[in-house]
């Protein structure tokens, strides 16, 4: 398959897009604002947003993303089958209506679900993705719009693929110029940014052996089933680590101009983000 020239993957986060303690209630405000940066980047972009206020209750009210086994009862398994249904609805609802807002800009997004083509092991370990139809679309000109989603799942029926994982995947494969997650916080503080003494760390360094050089504390969500800003972290150094460090990762609040820098161009506006990087000790001595 010829490489694409990829600009970047961006990140919806749910946390941004939803009011994400409101049941299936969307940010409007935030709308705006991301699809302005998207009409703005030059070239070929990704976006995968997250599930949010439309998801993630359902999931965790049925047990979703642990599935069932071959132990399970049959009521047990019905119910997290019902619960793989409304959560899958839900977040498709939240899909359908962020492509349609995309496409009334102008813009040729077209939605792709990964519980059609995606599959895991275990939860986390994605064991095939339908990386052919991605190509195709991005070939002739599309905008492709995943999301974090109910898939199947070998070892345990079915999970939740959250949209970082689904990122990972993304970029280890396109090869992006950047992945940018945009989020409702301004980037990645020091401590949760309730905290008074949080400050905003303006860039983040990984050392080769995934070791993080700055100290962030996080919290998580009681209801956000696929994990939080540990996880995002953890996205952040596979990325860094997979493309030893070619790709960048960076965090900005999702109405921000960081967000429309680091999404078109690359850098941060003002220190006003986070950029996360490998440190390798040559580029330092
Ligand atoms: P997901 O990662 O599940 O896809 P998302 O992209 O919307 O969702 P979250 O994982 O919810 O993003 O991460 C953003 C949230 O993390 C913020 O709302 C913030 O309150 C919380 N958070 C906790 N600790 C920190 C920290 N140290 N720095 C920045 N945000 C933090
Ligand atoms: C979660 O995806 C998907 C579902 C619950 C269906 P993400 O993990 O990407 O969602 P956010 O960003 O936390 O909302």
């Amino acid at each position: 398959m010829p490489p694409i020239e990829l600009e970047c993957i961006v990140k919806f986060g749910g946390s941004s897009i939803t009011k994400k303690d409101e049941f299936e209630t969307i940010n409007a405000d935030a709308w705006s604002f991301a699809i302005e940066i998207i009409r703005k980047v030059e070239g070929k972009c990704i976006i995968v947003h997250g599930a949010g206020s439309f998801g993630h209750f359902q999931a965790k009210e049925f047990g979703v993303s642990d599935g069932f086994d071959t132990e399970s009862s049959c009521e047990d398994k019905a119910y997290v089958r019902k619960g793989f249904a409304v959560t899958k609805l839900s977040v498709t609802k939240l899909n359908h209506r962020l492509v349609s807002a995309l496409v009334e800009a102008g813009i040729s997004a077209v939605s792709v679900s990964p519980c059609s083509g995606w599959r895991t092991e275990d939860k986390s370990k994605v064991t095939s993705s339908d990386l052919e139809t991605i190509t195709g679309l991005l070939e002739n000109g599309f905008l492709p719009v995943l999301h974090g989603d109910c898939v199947l799942d070998k070892t345990r029926g079915c999970t939740i693929l959250s949209g970082d994982t689904v990122i990972e995947v993304l970029a280890s494969h396109f090869k992006p110029k950047r992945v940018v997650f945009l989020t409702d916080v301004d980037g990645i503080y020091t401590l949760p940014p309730s905290h008074e003494d949080a400050t905003l760390i303006p860039e983040i360094y990984f050392r080769e052996d995934g070791e993080i050089m700055t100290a962030v504390t996080t919290d998580t969500k009681s209801h956000d089933v696929t994990g939080g800003l540990k996880i995002k972290l953890q996205t952040a150094w596979n990325i860094l680590n997979e493309s030893k460090g070619t790709i960048p990762v960076f965090v900005c609040n999702i109405c921000s101009k960081a967000a429309e820098y680091s999404c078109c161009h690359g850098y941060l506006y003002e220190e006003n983000g986070t950029a996360l990087l490998l440190y390798r000790n040559q580029d330092h001595t």
